[in-house]
């Protein structure tokens, strides 16, 4: 397993985010956590990242306990988030920010190299490269947090909501971009999403996250059909 995720547990003072969470995923997964607002999606992730602080449980990575790591030695290892509400540096222009996702990477990367596919999968953020982050559209953000976070070559993408705040037709495009990266680049990733529709239908497995607990875990299409998530997450 690439990432294992052991009885991890988030509080803020009194308030128990995460309860004792356990998930796992190999290399090459695209694996999703749905959840309502306020179920702890973010939580998760942020203690995966190192964000915030676990008040118990493991995260073990490429076999190594970095339950104690700080976020810049995780990241050097290779882990990368695209944080809720696709935060990027309002005072930098697009170019810095990408630019900036590289730094403190263990492996050399070639920037131009990877700039250019960026540009690529994102023509936009080319014809942008000199724009400060803040006067960029919410669907442009978000793809520049997608792609500061690709820009190192991540091991694991962690994706917080990415399709929140988003035109109906920039979620499509954001999710056929990460399902895109995961079938042809075999990036492996871990998503969390309210949406849970779109997010089943690109992932494998998929977890189901209340109030700060695991209660539901399959193959997303076996979750797809299970009245319980069907009555909960698609509305149906
Ligand atoms: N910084 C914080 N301080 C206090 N409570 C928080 C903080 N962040 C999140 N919470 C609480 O933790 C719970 C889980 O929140 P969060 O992880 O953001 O859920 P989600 O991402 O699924 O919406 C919620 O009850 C939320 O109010
Ligand atoms: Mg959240």
């Amino acid at each position: 397993m690439l990432l294992e995720v052991s009885d991890l547990k988030v509080c803020y003072g009194d308030i128990h985010a995460v309860e004792g969470v356990s998930l796992s995923i190999g290399e090459g997964e695209l694996i999703s956590v749905i959840g309502a607002n306020g179920a702890g999606k973010s939580s998760l992730l942020n203690c995966v990242m190192g964000i915030v602080p676990s008040r118990g449980g493991k995260v073990i990575f490429c076999g190594r306990d970095i339950t104690s790591l700080p976020v810049h030695e995780r990241a050097r290892e290779g882990i990368r988030i695209v944080p809720e509400r696709a935060r990027v540096f309002p005072r930098l222009t697009v170019y810095e920010n990408l630019l900036a996702g590289c730094f403190g990477m263990k492996d050399k990367i070639s920037f131009p190299e990877k700039l250019s596919w960026i540009y690529g999968l994102f023509p936009v953020l080319e014809e942008r490269k000199s724009q400060l982050g803040s006067t960029l559209s919410g669907g442009e953000q978000q793809m520049l947090a997608i792609s500061r976070a690709l820009i190192s070559d991540p091991k694991l993408l962690l994706v917080d909501e990415v399709s929140m705040g988003l035109m109906p037709v920039l979620v499509d495009k954001v999710f056929e971009v990460m399902e895109m990266l995961n079938r042809e680049h075999g990036l492996t990733i871990l998503l969390v999403e309210q949406n849970a529709l779109a997010s089943l239908g690109i992932s494998s497995r998929s977890y189901v996250l209340e109030t700060g607990k695991i209660v539901l875990e399959g193959a997303s299409g076996d979750l797809l059909k299970d009245p319980k998530v069907q009555e909960a997450y698609l509305g149906l």
